[in-house]
């Protein structure tokens, strides 16, 4: 994995696969679906050239439309879905992945992931689910396939099982959960790391060390907090409907942060009470 610069002030991080993803995205979840062709249009508006969405958000159809309204090539934006947790079966999750073409209309993704490894449910067999997706990804529909929430044991399994890896993992990570032992695996073996709720949901704004930076710097906690996930290597995709933060969480190449600032960000994990959404090994959510 390494980063390049290309013309957009935005670096691209190169997958193990040989393909290319924007470091910085717009995440939609919670995005309602009637909304989420304006908040995209105004992300794609600001520069945004990486969108971050799921079977279970429910507002893929948005996000095909803000892409095709903006004028812009379908091959100019990177887009990522991930598969519903009531899909691993093999035959469903080929099904849903027609849906999910069909629901953005277009006739491929960038990147599709498992977005949750459910390992109390299927017999705990996200093997196969993982297969189907390297034969999604043998057709050409798919350029890239990854996972979601995968913890050191699940990625072992998959290694044991496949001459492929995933080439993301996206994990819960922020100043107050760092998930290291997940993150420092994926380092190790070439699994590009994505940070969700890369702002904790707003709980770490707040933070005394970010809101002093923050002051220091004439930058927002947001901008501090984002850029600290840019100098470390995570991919983030924040989200927002807020026009005006879209435009400010997309402001992040204009400044650097000291290592002595990284380091005092780093510092504020709180381990597993920092952790804001369920824990992988014990998830087991199947919408209706
Ligand atoms: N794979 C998974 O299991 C998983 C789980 C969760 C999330 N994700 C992905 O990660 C993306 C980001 O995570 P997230 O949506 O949970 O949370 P997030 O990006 O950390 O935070 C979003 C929240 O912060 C607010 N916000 C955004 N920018 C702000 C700013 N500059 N100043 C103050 N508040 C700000 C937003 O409010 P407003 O919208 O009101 O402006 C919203 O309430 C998701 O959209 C999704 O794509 C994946």
């Amino acid at each position: 994995m390494s980063t390049t610069q290309r013309t957009s002030a935005v670096p691209n991080v190169t997958l193990n696969d040989g393909h290319s993803i924007p470091q910085l995205g717009f995440g939609v979840f919670q995005i309602d679906p009637a909304e989420t062709a304006e908040a995209v249009s105004t992300a794609l508006e600001v520069g945004y050239r990486h969108i971050d969405t799921a079977q279970m958000y429910r507002n893929e159809r948005g996000v095909g439309q803000a892409v095709r309204g903006s004028g812009l090539d379908r091959a100019e934006v990177f887009i990522t879905s991930k598969l519903n947790n009531g899909h691993h079966r093999p035959a469903d999750a080929r099904r849903a992945f027609e849906t999910t073409l069909s629901e953005l209309g277009f006739d491929f993704v960038d990147l599709f992931l498992i977005h949750w490894p459910l390992p109390t449910l299927y017999g705990g067999d996200f093997v196969s689910t993982w297969k189907t997706l390297e034969e999604l990804r043998a057709d050409g529909r798919v350029r890239s396939i990854g996972v979601s929430n995968f913890q050191v044991e699940h990625l072992e399994r998959l290694a044991s099982a496949s001459d492929q890896a995933p080439a993301v993992n996206q994990i819960e990570l922020h100043p107050y959960l760092l998930n290291e032992q997940v993150r420092g695996y994926g380092e190790a073996h070439d699994i590009a790391t994505e940070a969700w709720s890369p702002i904790a949901q707003g709980a770490v704004l707040d933070d005394p060390e970010i809101t002093a930076i923050a002051e220091r710097l004439d930058k927002s906690p947001a901008q501090v907090v984002l850029r600290w996930h840019i100098q470390r290597g995570n991919i983030v995709f924040p989200k927002s409907t807020t026009p005006a933060r879209i435009k400010e969480n997309f402001q992040l190449f204009d400044f650097q942060l000291e290592a002595d600032d990284v380091a005092r960000i780093t510092a504020l994990d709180k381990g597993e009470v920092g952790r804001t959404g369920p824990h992988p090994e014990t998830f087991a959510h199947i919408p209706a």
